[in-house]
């Protein structure tokens, strides 16, 4: 009755941004990202342990929200497994640098997912893992297998179809890099989850975000099909640009980036200019993911420490989550 998974979090290339339904977790629009090597979270889960659910992320007891998320994941997998698991214990821990500034609830929901349904006799299925991870937070509903993953949006109000496929494996596109700009690692005033639903209820141009997203999905899968990567580069940077645009028109209006964050983005056009192949993409925060080249890795990562980036991280294609035989407890 106990497993242990790991699993790498992911960038979204064409980003998820508002939810038609908060508590199942449905995305309005379909999202396509990349799983993200070698950041992981290890996540080990034991039913039948103690008299409560026990929950710990990091060497900390988790409470509050944080702990309602992993529950509601934990009941799920104890429903499909006929309510026969008892109380769970699960211990988490990420490899992610300190307050990196990086999101690591992506890579433990879909860790906790694969590991849950593994202590609780459920056969292995990507499927049935990414719909139990989407309950904890959407986006890591994409990092339950590796490479390029397309959480497509459903269309079911119960939101059995709202899961995501891999598109392309880790082997697909080898050279592709990522490259974690850490500007400023202050904790965000506005969590994704409360930004993007300002974005839904408050925005006049939320609608043609929607419908824009759902083509560029489409135009994404065509251009990593054939490993173009200023095609590629091109389509990130407007889909996030278009993404910020729909929080900037809400009311509150809300603005992720800081002057940091524009000075690395308008530098990258320069770069480009001189022949080195480098464009950006921005989640709900102020931190820039560049995305280039293992040719131009270096001089991505020297261009964002030019830029002040306090830490850096290089990423390549990442592969599925997996089991694995040590606990962490
Ligand atoms: C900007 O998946 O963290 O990173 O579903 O409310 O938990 P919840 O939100 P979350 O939002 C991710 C938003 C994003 C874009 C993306 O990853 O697609």
């Amino acid at each position: 009755m106990k497993a242990t998974a790991l699993a790498h979090p992911n960038i979204a290339l064409v980003k998820y941004w508002g939810k038609r339904d908060d508590a199942l977790i449905l995305p309005h629009q379909s999202s396509l990202s990349l799983t993200l090597s070698p950041l992981s979270v290890r996540t080990t889960v034991a039913f039948g342990e103690g008299a409560d659910d026990e929950v710990e992320i990091n060497g900390q007891v988790a409470r509050g929200s944080e702990r309602t998320r992993v529950l509601r994941v934990l009941d799920a997998v104890r429903a499909e497994a006929g309510g026969r698991p008892g109380p769970a214990k699960m211990v988490s821990r990420g490899d992610f640098p300190a307050a990196a500034g990086l999101a690591s609830s992506a890579a433990g929901f879909a860790a906790l997912a694969v590991a849950a349904r593994a202590a609780a006799g459920l056969p292995a299925d990507a499927r049935a893992s990414s719909l139990l991870s989407r309950l904890g937070s959407g986006s890591a509903c994409r990092s339950v297998e590796g490479g390029f993953c397309e959480w497509m949006r459903g269309e079911r109000p119960d939101g059995t179809d709202s899961y995501a496929v891999q598109r392309f494996d880790a082997k697909h596109w080898p050279e592709l890099r990522m490259v974690v700009a850490i500007l400023n690692r202050d904790e965000k005033e506005v969590k994704s989850r409360d930004g993007m639903k300002g974005a839904v209820d408050t925005s006049p141009y939320y609608p043609a975000w929607v419908r824009d997203a759902e083509e560029e999905v489409v135009r994404s899968r065509e251009i990593i099909a054939r490993k173009d990567l200023q095609a590629l580069g091109e389509l990130c940077e407007r889909n996030a640009w278009r993404m910020h645009a729909t929080s900037l028109a809400a009311d509150p209006p809300l603005c992720y980036l800081l002057p940091k964050t524009l000075e690395l983005i308008h530098s990258l056009k320069e770069q480009r200019r001189k022949g080195i192949p480098v464009w950006f993409t921005l989640d709900a925060g102020p931190n820039p993911v560049l995305l280039t080249d293992a040719a131009h890795e270096v001089a991505a990562e020297a261009l964002a420490r030019a830029c002040g980036a306090i830490e850096v991280v290089r990423c390549v294609p990442g592969g599925d989550a997996s089991l694995l035989t040590e606990h962490l407890f």
